[in-house]
């Protein structure tokens, strides 16, 4: 059975566009667990344009589930990480100009520093995620650099331009899932993911999880967010 992380971070924009104390995004994480939601996540920017180090902790408490950190590479956020000790931890890659998480982890390219925040991490029995691109060389280095599990980056599935395009995305996400797997890798996928697209990666059969925040955020400001969550959770569990 597919598990739904639900991401908070855009509840704590929609705070931020006017800096004050509503909406809370830990009232969104109880009311997404209310809901069925089996993990809460969040991305603790460096520049903090959304989470916030509060929202961080008080997460932390109150989350039942699962609470899974979203965070770059550096020393500074693995100090936060240990303190907090989140269940998980989700390396990605991050940019102050990006809008969000652009592209997947480089963990080829910076596979020491991520080793090393790595085995800090697990060291403090956090269970380790690498956010990556759905490609070969990635998820062996992932496996080489000690992460416990991959998240594979549905961007560019979600963006793909037709239906041809589509089905590529798939096949290699689906491919990646099972090569993954196979190098002893737990593997969950995100990001773009809506209601609209969801299904075919729900029903890839090596994903155990499914990480989405803007889509549900979204419907929830229309329709509240014990619903968004709960339809979301209708389309990934068949
Ligand atoms: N997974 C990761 C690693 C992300 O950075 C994000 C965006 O914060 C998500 C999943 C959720 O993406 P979306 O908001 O597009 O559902």
């Amino acid at each position: 059975m597919t598990r739904l992380g639900v991401n908070v971070d855009h509840v704590a924009t929609i705070r931020e566009a006017r800096k004050t104390n509503e909406p809370d995004p830990v009232a969104a994480a109880i009311l997404a667990e209310l809901a069925g939601a089996d993990g809460i996540v969040c991305h603790l920017r460096e520049d903090r344009r959304h989470i916030k180090n509060r929202d961080l902790y008080l997460l932390k408490e109150v989350v039942k589930t699962h609470l899974n950190l979203e965070m770059a590479a550096t020393e500074e956020m693995a100090k936060i990480a240990i303190k907090v000790a989140p269940d998980m931890a989700t390396l990605v890659p991050e940019k102050r100009t990006e809008v969000t998480t652009e592209g997947g982890l480089d963990v080829v390219s910076n596979f020491e520093i991520i080793k090393d925040i790595t085995e800090k991490l697990r060291a403090s029995n956090i269970i380790v995620s690498y956010f990556i691109d759905a490609e070969l060389e990635q998820v062996k280095a992932s496996a080489k650099a000690g992460a416990d599990y991959v998240e594979l980056h549905t961007g560019p599935y979600a963006n793909a331009p037709d239906s041809e395009t589509e089905l590529e995305e798939i096949e290699k996400i689906s491919s990646m899932a099972i090569a993954a797997s196979k190098l002893g890798l737990g593997v969950s996928a995100g990001h773009g993911l809506t209601y609209n697209n969801v299904r075919e990666i729900a029903l890839i059969e090596k994903i155990e999880e499914l990480n989405i925040g803007h889509s549900i955020v979204s419907k929830a400001v229309l329709v509240g967010f014990e619903k968004a969550v709960r339809d979301m959770i209708d389309l990934i569990r068949p």
